[in-house]
């Protein structure tokens, strides 16, 4: 299976926001709006062994993934799932949610199907005004490489993702918290989008006096520019 060129230029974050995702391997998943499987090979690479169940509503995007290491492909409309309550353990939905005539009733569908604990992870694209912030080279430094348990602690401005995390706590999952990346950009520019007070209480006693100033310098005179992103949401069902 190849990636679609659609997705190319964002395959390092898709990795990334699988490969940081805290917690063990699910045991069974749902690929919701599958295409034609392109995204199948990054959620094999970050779990091996994760039997992935495909489902689209288009049969001939099916037909094309039957090359792909699916357990099963089904012809599925996300607002009335042919599944089980409580089903499988983890939803991804990439690229999908924005095509949905009713994304409220679809998640709620998605929290249906999904067990106890089980997460659902929902990928779009969207645009947005945002402050796209060009913080000072020291500050990356200070950060270095990885950030520690970047979904517990996300950084993104709330704003981004918030009507998504609404209605996937009306849908009754919780703990909805959002990433996001400007799509024309790399990993790094995750902090572009970072909320000051946020990236400041995650930095800690690392920032220095002299950087943190030259940050909140930053944060205070960005321009809000119309921006495409990459916006990842990632929620769980509560058990009982
Ligand atoms: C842009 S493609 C994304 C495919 C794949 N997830 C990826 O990232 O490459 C969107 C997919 O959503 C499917 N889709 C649209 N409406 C749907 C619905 N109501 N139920 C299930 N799938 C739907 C389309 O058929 C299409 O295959």
């Amino acid at each position: 299976v190849s990636f679609l060129p659609l997705h190319e230029p964002l395959l390092p974050v898709l990795k990334a926001l699988l490969s940081e995702l805290p917690g063990p391997a699910p045991t069974f998943a749902l690929d919701l709006g599958c295409g034609d499987g392109n995204t199948l090979p990054l959620l094999r690479e970050r779990w091996p062994e994760l039997p992935v169940l495909g489902a689209d509503l288009d049969p001939a995007a099916l037909e094309a993934a039957r090359g792909a290491p699916y357990v099963g492909l089904v012809v599925a409309d996300a607002h009335r799932l042919p599944l089980r309550a409580a089903s499988v353990e983890f939803v991804w939905c990439c690229a999908t949610l924005g095509l949905l005539t009713d994304a409220r009733r679809a998640l709620a569908e998605l929290a249906r199907a999904l067990r106890p604990g089980g997460r659902a992870l929902i990928v779009t694209a969207t645009q947005r005004w945002v402050l796209r912030l060009h913080w000072p080279p020291e500050l990356r430094s200070t950060l270095g490489g990885a950030r520690p348990e970047p979904w517990a602690a996300p950084i993104c401005d709330a704003e981004i993702g918030r009507e998504l995390r609404e209605m996937l706590t009306s849908a009754g999952l919780q703990g909805a918290v959002t990433r996001a990346w400007p799509l024309d950009a790399g990993l790094d520019d995750e902090l572009a989008l970072a909320e000051w007070p946020r990236l400041r209480a995650l930095l800690g006693k690392s920032l220095d006096q002299r950087t943190g100033a030259a940050c909140a310098e930053v944060a205070v005179r960005a321009e809000p520019a119309v921006v495409a992103l990459l916006v990842a949401t990632l929620a769980t069902k509560p058990l009982p």
